[in-house]
C-alpha cells in the first residue's frame, strides 16, 4: 500500500505494477505509471478482488477457467460441464454431470402467474429489460431464496436460475415477435430446449439442427466467465450486501446491457449495417473513427484487459466462417467485418493503441445467421455468463472474510467552504 496524495487529501492505495514498493505517490506520477486517470483510482479499489475462478493474461491473450484453457473447453466440453466447473472448481464426473443436467431439466417450468407479468410489459420492450425484471420477480416465488447462508437454498437457486433463465429469455423473444410462448421440452438438451423455445412453434415438432446446437454451445462456453468485468463485479457488490442470487444476477444483467459491455455485440451489428447502408466503404469509416468524428465509434474493438487479440474472438471468427458455410448462408456483414478487421490491424493508429477485435466483434454475425434478432444478442451473452456470475457470488459468500463492498471514493471537490453571509 502507498499513501496517495491528491487535491482533496490523501488515501491509502494498493500499488500495482511498476509502482510496487513505493510508500508515497502523487496522482500525476501514478497516472504516468499506470495509465489510470484520477477517476479510476476509486474503482481500482473495488476491482482488487481475489478469486480462484478465471485467469486472464491480457498481454499474452490467455484465458483459462479454473486453469483449463478456453480453447480446450470450447472444443471438448458442454455448457453444463463448464457451468459445473466454474461453480464447483473441478470438472464433473459423469454421474455428477448427469445429476446436474437432470435437476436442471426438472426445474425449467415457470410459475403460470409469470405469464401475466410478461403480458404486462410492452411488446417493444428490450429483451434485456424483460429478463432482468423477470429474474428479480422470480425471487418473489421462492420464500427461502433470500438466505445466502443456507447452502441447500443456494444450490437450489443455482439450479433454478440455470433452468429458468433460458425459458425467460425464450419468452422475451416470443413476446417481441408477438408469438405464443412454448412450454419447455425437458426431453431436449439444455441448448436444444433453448433453441426450440426461440424458434419452435405450437403447430409442428421442432427439428434439431446440430450445426446451431454445436455453435451455440460453444458461444455460451466462451462467454461463461471473464473475471472482474462490470457485470460480475456488480453481482459481487450487490451480493456482498447479503442480497440473494436472483437480485444479484438481475443487477448483473442490467450492468451487462450497456453498449460498452454485453450490449456491444448488438452495437457491432448495427455499426456494420450502417457501413453497408452508407455505401461509404470501410476505409472511409476507419478514417472517420480515427478523426474522432462525432458519433462514429469502432464497436467490438479494444478491451480494458486484452492488449492482444481476445482469445475468444479468434474462436468466434473461425466459428462464424464454419457456421455460415454449414448453414449455406453468405452474409455481406461478415465480409465487411473481416475487411474492417484487416484494415484496422494494418493501421498504425490501431496498432499503437493495441486495439484488437474483442469477443463481441464476430458473435453478432453468428447469432444473426442462427435467426436471432439483434436485440436478443446480449440476452445470449447473459445466458452464457450466468454460471460465471453464480460462481463469483458463491465464491464471495463462502469466503468468511467477505465484507460488504464499498468502493473507495477520493474526494476531488472543493475544500470546506462557508456559505456567503
Ligand atoms: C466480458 O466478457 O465481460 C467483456 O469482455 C468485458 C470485460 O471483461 O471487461
Amino acid at each position: 500500500k502507498a499513501t496517495l496524495t491528491y487535491p482533496g487529501g490523501t488515501a491509502e492505495f494498493p500499488i500495482l505494477g511498476s509502482s510496487q514498493g513505493a510508500s508515497s505517490i502523487d496522482v500525476s506520477t501514478l497516472t504516468r505509471q499506470t495509465g489510470l486517470t484520477a477517476l479510476d483510482y476509486g474503482f481500482v479499489n473495488t476491482a482488487a478482488t481475489k478469486s480462484d475462478i478465471t485467469y486472464i493474461d491480457g498481454d499474452a491473450g490467455i484465458l483459462r477457467y479454473r486453469g483449463y484453457p478456453i480453447e480446450q473447453l470450447a472444443k471438448n466440453s458442454s455448457y453444463l460441464e463448464v457451468a459445473w466447473l466454474l461453480i464447483h472448481g473441478e470438472l464433473p464426473t459423469a454421474d455428477q454431470l448427469g445429476e446436474f443436467d437432470e435437476k436442471i431439466r426438472r426445474h425449467t417450468l415457470l410459475h403460470e402467474d409469470l405469464k401475466h407479468f410478461f403480458s404486462a410489459l410492452p411488446h417493444t420492450a428490450h429483451p434485456m429489460a424483460v429478463i432482468s425484471s423477470a429474474l428479480s420477480a422470480l425471487s418473489t416465488y421462492y420464500e427461502n431464496a433470500g438466505d445466502p447462508n443456507d447452502p441447500e437454498q443456494v444450490e437450489l437457486t443455482t439450479i433454478r436460475l440455470l433452468a429458468k433463465l433460458p425459458v425467460i429469455a425464450g419468452y422475451a423473444h416470443k413476446k417481441a415477435l408477438g408469438q405464443a410462448f412454448l412450454y419447455p421440452d425437458n426431453s431436449l438438451s439444455f441448448v436444444d430446449n433453448f433453441l426450440r423455445l426461440n424458434f419452435g412453434n405450437m403447430a409442428e415438432p421442432y427439428e434439431i439442427d446440430p450445426v446451431l446446437s454445436t455453435a451455440l454451445e460453444q458461444l455460451l462456453i466462451l462467454h461463461a466467465d471473464h473475471e472482474q468485468n462490470a457485470s460480475t463485479s456488480t453481482v459481487r457488490l450487490v451480493g456482498s450486501t447479503g442480497a440473494n442470487l436472483y437480485a444479484s444476477v438481475s443487477a448483473g444483467i442490467n450492468a451487462l446491457s450497456g453498449p460498452l459491455h454485453g450490449g456491444a455485440n448488438e452495437a457491432v451489428l448495427e455499426m456494420l449495417g450502417r457501413i453497408r447502408d452508407s455505401g461509404e466503404g470501410v476505409q472511409r469509416f476507419v478514417d472517420r473513427v480515427k478523426n474522432k468524428e462525432d458519433g462514429v465509434k469502432l464497436m467490438g474493438f479494444g478491451h480494458r484487459v486484452y492488449k492482444n487479440y481476445d482469445p475468444r474472438a479468434k474462436i468466434v471468427k473461425e466459428s462464424a466462417d464454419q457456421v455460415l458455410a454449414q448453414l449455406g448462408i453468405s452474409d455481406p456483414l461478415l465480409d465487411l467485418a473481416k475487411e474492417l478487421e484487416q484494415i484496422a490491424l494494418e493501421d498504425d493508429y490501431f496498432k499503437e493503441r493495441r486495439l484488437y477485435p474483442n469477443v463481441d466483434f464476430y458473435t453478432g454475425v453468428i447469432y444473426k445467421a442462427m435467426g436471432f434478432p439483434t436485440r436478443m444478442f446480449t440476452v445470449l451473452f447473459a445466458i452464457g455468463r450466468l454460471p460465471g456470475w453464480i460462481a463469483h457470488w458463491r465464491e464471495m459468500n463462502e469466503d468468511p472474510q467477505t465484507k460488504i463492498g464499498r468502493p473507495q471514493q477520493l474526494y476531488m471537490g472543493a475544500a470546506e467552504r462557508d456559505l456567503p453571509q
